[in-house]
């Protein structure tokens, strides 16, 4: 096709009803309402395939891996370890021994703090986190803290909810061992400029790990550009199934770490005296690992890099700007989280009703969102607010979800009279 036919052709649109039919969850009433999901964040539905691959792999394939002989062990086997790679190019890991499965961002970062704190944290060491984290890359580090006497460092955030680089920069020093931050805020959708953190982080010879629950299922995430030392995610936020996710670290950092958990699988030789280790990725999977949760994840993330991640990108954007234009026009709805970079998220108050009360009444109208702290109660602390209501989008969301979402809106206000 020559240049002027690329110019003249019409940008592909998002087709969210087309991708929406294939989750079947979503054709359901609630209430006597058409379903509306608006509780991405927390976690997102998933779609015919994902679910297919689940069945498919107790119907046809249900095996334990690595140590069998016969067939089935074999294709569970290689079915497990295709998924691993699936998972590499995804994130473009330099290799599939970087990849570990867990079961979820909150083991992923539990994982680090145990097993690369144990051998490399030490009293007065700084661990340096920001005001906006999740509970889970707050806990960990705080335990940590506890058992080495290092110190931990809170980068804080404007009102915004934005990162507050220079401060980052007067914070982070030569004591610092440590940097683990959230890539996208999911109580306010900030995107953090991550690669700037992780290029300061690194010049004072400090390791970071990226919490990415939020990130990986709305951009382009790749680990090596980022140039980051671990990165956590989840697969059940990513159209994938619970109760099992992804730590990446670099090859070198995981090969001199100490194992986390002992047991099946992650040994070499075992005696009563002494015990040797897996290679990687192997000795941090002690035990049987959730097989079909891998396979599955395997699924999900074809299913989003057929549609594009870009694309889904544009489509939650724009869904995002219109529910943020729509919102400056209701009286006394505030915005928690009005970052300039900001993903997927709307986090707000209303005047006089408290979150709960307007998620109550919005579920009542078929429509689901997510009310109070969000698992970040220092950052509820930061915006003097005991909890907001969030809304968050997907790839099947629509602007009609959207609409739903603000006549829900206006019945909470009729209802509290406001
Ligand atoms: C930013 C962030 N970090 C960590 C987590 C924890 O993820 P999981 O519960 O899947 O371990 C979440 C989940 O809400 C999250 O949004």
């Amino acid at each position: 096709m020559n240049q002027l036919n690329v110019l003249q052709r019409p940008p592909r649109r998002f087709d969210a009803d087309k991708w929406r039919a294939d989750f079947p969850i979503l054709s359901q009433q609630v209430n006597d309402r058409p379903l509306v999901y608006l509780d991405n964040a927390a976690t997102s539905q998933k779609p015919q395939v994902v679910i297919d691959a689940e069945s498919g792999y107790y119907s046809k394939t249900n095996s334990n891996i690595h140590r069998g002989v016969h067939r089935l062990s074999e294709l569970a086997t290689n079915q497990y370890e295709a998924a691993r790679g699936k998972v590499r190019r995804f994130i473009n890991a330099a290799s599939d021994r970087e990849i570990i499965f867990v079961r979820g961002t909150t083991e992923a970062i539990n994982l680090v703090a145990h097993s690369y704190g144990a051998r490399n944290v030490k009293a007065g060491d700084e661990i340096v986190i920001s005001t906006m984290e999740h509970h889970s890359n707050i806990v960990p580090w705080q335990l940590l803290c506890e058992r080495t006497g290092a110190v931990l460092r809170v980068v804080p955030i404007n009102d915004d909810g934005e990162f507050l680089f220079d401060d980052y920069r007067k914070l982070v020093n030569e004591r610092t061992r440590f940097v683990a931050v959230v890539h996208v805020s999911n109580a306010l959708g900030s995107i953090n400029p991550v690669k700037k953190i992780i290029e300061l982080a690194h010049r004072f010879g400090a390791r970071v790990l990226v919490d990415g629950a939020q990130a990986v299922p709305h951009m382009v995430v790749d680990v090596q550009d980022l140039d980051c030392d671990f990165y956590a995610f989840s697969s059940h936020k990513i159209y994938g199934p619970t109760g099992i996710g992804v730590l990446y670290g670099k090859a070198a950092l995981l090969n001199a770490m100490p194992p986390y958990q002992g047991g099946g699988d992650m040994i070499r030789q075992v005696t009563f005296e002494k015990s040797t280790y897996n290679d990687l990725p192997y000795k941090f999977e002690a035990g049987t690992p959730n097989i079909a949760g891998v396979i599955t994840l395997g699924a999900a993330l074809d299913y989003v890099s057929a549609i594009g991640l870009d694309a889904i990108a544009v489509h939650e954007h724009e869904l995002l700007e219109y529910a943020t234009a729509t919102a400056a026009n209701v009286p006394g709805m505030r915005l928690i989280g009005t970052a300039r970079d900001k993903a997927s998220i709307l986090s707000f108050v209303l005047d006089g009703v408290h979150p709960h009360d307007t998620g109550t009444i919005l579920d009542h109208q078929g429509v689901a969102i997510r009310t109070g702290h969000h698992c970040a109660m220092p950052l509820m602390a930061r915006f003097k607010v005991p909890a907001t209501a969030r809304a968050s989008f997907a790839l099947y969301n629509t602007r009609e979800d959207v609409e739903a979402l603000f006549a829900g809106i206006a019945k909470v206000r009729q209802m509290f009279g406001k």
